[in-house]
């Protein structure tokens, strides 16, 4: 039976949810089962799943080229049916100058790139509720790196096919002259038990604006590895393409995995790299690869591992880790080190700007968390402030990226000495420093703050959002600095998140801070010094969308 007659048979196109395609079946999801055959219901009707199963025909050579077609057209009506969750809601919690979403749930940044003059940065997307399930990519683009719009329709790729059908994954993207080429993990699950089936797929585009899905470019898991392998990151090394993946060993040990290929198109396995580190958390998840001052950095993570701290309770982590890669494309990885002290950095892509600096975007969130004040509005995460890495005397560097500067505002000038000055605003920038023994509270009101300490006796820095709106997560971050005299704080604030960017970006502490919307003041106990302040102006929508 063709696949035509087969979606005939299930009522129609519009009656079709999801297409799948596992081993001998081909699998239909319907929204209505009314419009079956009472036949049809009888002998191949799943009613919990609301799936009817047909064998695939072995001779049908056709199959391939109608289920991507008929893909694009079930992403049709996804778009047409996502539109109404692309209205940005209303929430004092929305940032002014960080890429949130309009409503639903964001996590990774993905495909983040410079391609034919642009920017571009996707995002992951669940449009429809405050929930982890089936992503979307949302695409933006930006001349400056601080600005940022919807290219087109927005969502750009969206669970429609065979292969993504329950996520488009995350991934990186690859610029080849005129073509923009997005690779990801598709996601997908059968039957009752919800098998997980992963897929690294490939997406193009000539125009950097609409892309086409042209399906899987690795069926097939690597050896040993469990269906978590995903977020393909895809390098140019000694005259080939290397894809580096996360996963899984099939004891539950994180890896990573190496594809090589000539053409981008076909990818055979290298190896399952990172066995020197042992045991290092169940699960790796999102590697980037760039070299710093000719050091090749990884960046993983990792699931489960333990932190140096014990304030810090969740079993997901960020991490940097020296690389070494051999001819054959294996990497040996050493010296792991947080790249993000805070709560709240996931998954970060980076990429080389148009003169050669190395810059990062982050989730500013976690996985698991699903409970934010901001959901009681409808949408939830944003990502974070981009960074700019360096590599200087041995020493891992990060700094925001000059650009943001643009947004620098009305100089504020703060009277010297201890005491309460309102900013009324939470988005500013403020330069501090901070003695051993003094504190300083921000996002602060007569409810609550969030406050940034030194402890003189562990040689600490603590930052502690247990006095905010917090509704799940740790709530204190700390980090021994026991080298400096004083501390220089580097603070971003948003109306719902600060970065902290410690000794001339020596290290970072990035948080989600939720408060009310009059916490505009801040408070110095100790000595503090205010070395400059600024109010920060608004970044232009990224609501709006660039064709219009
Ligand atoms: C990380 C992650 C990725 C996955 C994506 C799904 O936050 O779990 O590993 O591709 O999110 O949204």
């Amino acid at each position: 039976m063709s696949l035509l007659s087969i979606i005939d048979e299930c009522g129609g196109l519009e009656n079709v949810v999801r297409i799948l395609s596992p081993d001998t079946r081909i699998i239909v999801e319907v929204r209505d089962c009314g419009l079956l055959s009472a036949q049809l219901v009888r002998s191949s009707y799943h009613s919990a799943l609301k799936q009817v199963t047909y064998c695939k025909d072995a001779d049908d050579v056709e199959l391939e080229q109608q289920l991507l077609q008929v893909g694009k057209l079930i992403a049709q009506q996804q778009l047409a049916a996502a539109q109404d969750y692309l209205v940005p809601v209303q929430c004092p919690h929305r940032p002014n100058w960080h890429i949130s979403p309009p409503q639903g749930l964001l996590n990774d940044p993905n495909g983040f790139i410079y391609h034919q003059g642009q920017y571009h940065l996707f995002y992951q997307l669940y449009p429809y509720a405050c929930e982890h399930k089936d992503k979307h990519w949302v695409h933006l683009a930006s001349k400056d790196l601080v600005n940022w719009q919807w290219q087109s329709q927005s969502l750009t790729l969206t669970p429609s096919d065979w292969f993504d059908s329950h996520g488009v994954f995350s991934g990186h993207a690859v610029s080849q002259g005129d073509e923009l080429m997005l690779f990801y993990t598709g996601n997908v699950r059968i039957d009752e038990q919800r098998d997980r089936h992963t897929t690294q797929c490939l997406a193009t585009s000539k125009d950097g604006i609409t892309f086409t899905k042209q399906g899987p470019v690795i069926s097939e898991l690597p050896p040993g590895v469990t269906p978590h392998c995903r977020d393909p990151k895809v390098i140019r090394h000694n005259d080939r393409w290397l894809m580096l993946l996360g996963a899984q060993r099939e004891d539950e040990i994180g890896r990573l995995a190496i594809y090589q290929s000539d053409d981008l198109k076909k990818w055979t396995f290298v190896a399952l790299c990172g066995d020197e580190l042992g045991d290092f958390g169940y699960m790796w998840e999102c590697p980037d690869f760039f070299t710093l001052n000719n050091q090749d950095f990884i960046v993983i993570c990792p699931q489960g591992i333990k932190s140096a701290y014990p304030s810090h309770t969740v079993p997901h982590h960020n991490c940097i880790l020296k690389a070494a890669l051999d001819s054959d494309g294996k990497v040996q990885l050493c010296d792991p080190q947080p790249l993000d002290h805070g709560f709240d950095f996931y998954a970060p892509q980076s990429l080389q700007t148009v003169d050669g600096r190395r810059v990062m975007c982050a989730w500013m969130g976690l996985p698991d968390e699903a409970n934010h004040p901001s959901v009681d509005n409808g949408w939830m995460h944003q990502l974070t402030t981009l960074r700019q890495l360096s590599y200087e005397n041995g020493q891992l560097i990060q700094r925001p990226i000059t650009e943001l500067q643009s947004l620098r505002g009305e100089i504020i000038s703060i009277p010297a000495g201890e005491g309460v000055f309102d900013l009324q605003s939470k988005a500013f920038e403020l330069k501090v420093t901070m003695q051993w023994g003094s504190s300083l509270q921000v996002h602060q009101s007569e409810s609550g703050y969030c406050e940034i300490r030194l402890d003189k006796e562990s040689k600490k820095l603590y930052l502690d959002r247990s006095n905010t709106l917090i509704r799940e997560g740790d709530t204190v971050r700390e980090l021994s600095l026991d080298t400096s005299e004083s501390v220089q704080l580097h603070i971003l604030s948003d109306n719902s998140s600060l970065e902290l960017f410690i000794n001339n970006g020596a290290a970072v502490m990035s948080a989600r801070i939720f408060t009310s919307e009059n916490a505009t003041a801040i408070s110095r106990a100790g000595q503090v010094d205010i070395d400059a302040c600024w109010l920060l102006h608004s970044a232009a929508s990224p609501f709006v969308n660039s064709q219009e």
